[in-house]
């Protein structure tokens, strides 16, 4: 359909720019995402666009997610979603890696393409391999009628809404809250209890009036971004479940600040990395309330014993002046909370930017698809 340029969505409405808008909208966005999909009675998730009744759900083996640049990132929190919640073997590829390397393509897998545009060539040519080659892939794509969707047949639409923006925001959320859905549906028809069912489905409708929480406590990012506005390198730390997060939060500040950001798993630090640590490398360590929590602890400590500043981005409470920065999220459900530390991510990339005077809608050298090699 041709794009109505006076739909609101293509319209600032008193933002300054589209990031802080769709940043802002995502509220709406999320509810978009859930809305008619999760089933209270039986404590599931309804993804009907799938094409995969029960027995099918059970014939999956193994998940894969395939897909470029943040939709990567976020197809790595969804596997640790699948592998946490159904207990299958789930990982995610760059599209561009697994298009050129002849992947043995294995049957029980379920490929999962991910795309905000669902035009991403990389993407597509990956599909259409997998397809040549009599694999199983549903698509997780944003944007309705796209080549990625179409080429798929079978999927889940991401319902964000239009994303015009280059560093996308609203549509790693509710790729987020997709994966999630997809990961309880196959949970319930394996080993997850009608309990654990009922609290993460629970805990699910409950996130997108959480991201107004977030954005409400905008301040805390802002004064976090002033204060390392400065700073030529970063890195960012996470470890399981904060991996993904730390990746995408060090991917959104390099987009739009042009601001070297390096993620890194906390314990591989100490294999090489800490050798850059001192007062002028500051490190956002993602640190959630779940039981690696003293893990997370121990390594904000190594950081800090090599004068490195920290921005301890939590939902637990820190022992007192352990990090110099806190910003503070409120708590969920350990498993779905990887999906709420984004947020203060994007906010602090984007004031980042901002303070720097950054064009943070349409940097520099990148498009908002990617349609070429
Ligand atoms: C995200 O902020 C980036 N602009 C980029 O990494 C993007 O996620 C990637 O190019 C994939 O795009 P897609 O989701 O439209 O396929």
């Amino acid at each position: 359909a041709a794009v109505d340029l006076a739909d609101e969505d293509y319209q600032l409405n008193g933002f300054p720019d589209f990031m802080r808008k769709e940043i802002h909208d995502q509220t709406r966005a999320g509810h978009r995402a859930l809305r008619g999909r999760l089933d209270e009675r039986f404590a599931t998730a309804r993804l009907d666009g799938l094409g995969l009744d029960a027995r099918e759900l059970r014939a999956v083996r193994r998940v894969k997610f395939l897909g470029c640049g943040s939709a990567y990132y976020a197809g790595q929190l969804g596997a640790n979603l699948v592998e946490e919640l159904a207990r299958l073997p789930a990982d995610a590829e760059p599209a561009s890696e697994f298009r050129y390397r002849n992947p043995v393509i294995e049957e029980g897998t379920l490929y999962v393409a991910v795309s905000q545009s669902g035009e991403t060539l990389d993407t597509l040519a990956a599909v259409q391999e997998l397809k040549r080659k009599g694999g199983q892939v549903v698509g997780l794509v944003n944007a309705v009628g796209s080549a990625i969707a179409r080429e798929c047949g079978s999927g889940v639409f991401l319902h964000a809404g239009p994303e015009v923006s280059v560093a996308s925001t609203k549509a790693v959320t509710n790729m987020s809250l997709s994966f999630a859905l997809l990961a309880l549906l196959l949970g319930r028809v394996r080993d997850l209890s009608m309990a654990h069912g009922r609290r993460l489905v629970a805990a699910l409708a409950a996130i997108p009036d959480r991201i107004t929480d977030v954005l409400a406590a905008e301040e805390q990012a802002i004064a976090a971004a002033e204060r390392y506005a400065g700073t030529e390198h970063m890195f960012f730390v996470g470890r399981v479940r904060g991996w993904p997060v730390a990746r995408e939060g060090a991917q959104k500040l390099k987009e739009i600040s042009y601001v070297h950001a390096e993620a890194y798993e906390a314990a591989e630090l100490k294999h090489g990395p800490l050798a850059l640590i001192d007062h002028t490398m500051p490190s956002v360590v993602i640190v959630p309330d779940d039981e690696l929590l003293a893990k997370n602890i121990g390594t904000i400590e190594q950081i800090r014993a090599r004068n490195g500043p920290v921005i301890a981005i939590t939902n637990a409470d820190l022992p007192e002046g352990l990090a110099e920065t806190v910003i503070r999220l409120p708590r969920g459900e350990p498993e779905l909370d990887p999906i709420l530390f984004t947020v203060p991510l994007q906010l602090f990339a984007y004031h980042l930017a901002t303070a720097l005077g950054r064009n943070v809608d349409k940097p520099r050298n990148l498009a908002k698809s990617v349609t070429v090699e």
